[in-house]
């Protein structure tokens, strides 16, 4: 139930849109908004690319550990986490049991055409085929399904998907 301010954990791949759809949702609702890769952003002053490519993933994950951590400290906020947050079995643990996590999903032929757009700034989408970016797809998939709520986001645009993420938690 919405009334209850669990924070609301938007995840799903890269790019799907979850920051977009976070704020919709957050001015939908009338909450607070927070995009846990641009709060690690701001916390090492980095770019999500400069932060893997000097400092290195293990310190970027140890960071949405930490700053996740904070938050389901909160009440009340919308949350999007980048695409790998959700792959921590911490973080898992912690949104299943103290927030109601959305699952946005999008059929791999749809995400395939935001792939250039994406390659501009993801490093996990550097230096890797198509059949391996697949995999990936495939295999986050599988975990992202363990959320309280799939939303389809195919045929929606952002505001139509925050109304379904609001039905689905009334
Ligand atoms: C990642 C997804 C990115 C960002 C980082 C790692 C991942 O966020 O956190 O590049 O492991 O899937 P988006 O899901 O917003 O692209």
């Amino acid at each position: 139930m919405v009334s209850t301010n669990r924070n609301i954990v938007l995840i799903g791949f890269m790019g799907v849109g979850k920051t977009t759809i976070g704020h919709e949702l957050a001015t939908l609702l009338q909450r607070p908004f927070i995009d846990l890769d641009q709060a690690i952003e701001k916390e090492f002053g980095k770019t999500i690319l400069e932060i893997f490519s000097k400092d290195g993933e293990e310190a970027f994950r140890k960071k949405e550990r930490k700053l996740f951590g904070h938050i389901m400290n909160k009440e009340n906020y919308i949350v999007s986490l980048g695409g790998g947050a959700f792959l921590q079995k911490d973080i898992q643990r912690q949104s299943l049991e103290k927030g109601e996590v959305i699952f946005l999903d999008i059929s791999f032929s749809a995400w395939v055409e935001r792939l250039p757009l994406l390659k501009k700034d993801r490093p996990l989408l550097q230096n890797k085929s198509h059949q391996e970016i697949k995999e990936l797809y495939h295999s986050r998939r599988e975990v992202y399904t363990n959320a309280h709520h799939t939303i389809h986001t195919d045929r929606l645009g952002p505001l139509q998907i925050a109304k379904e993420i609001k039905k689905a938690i009334q």
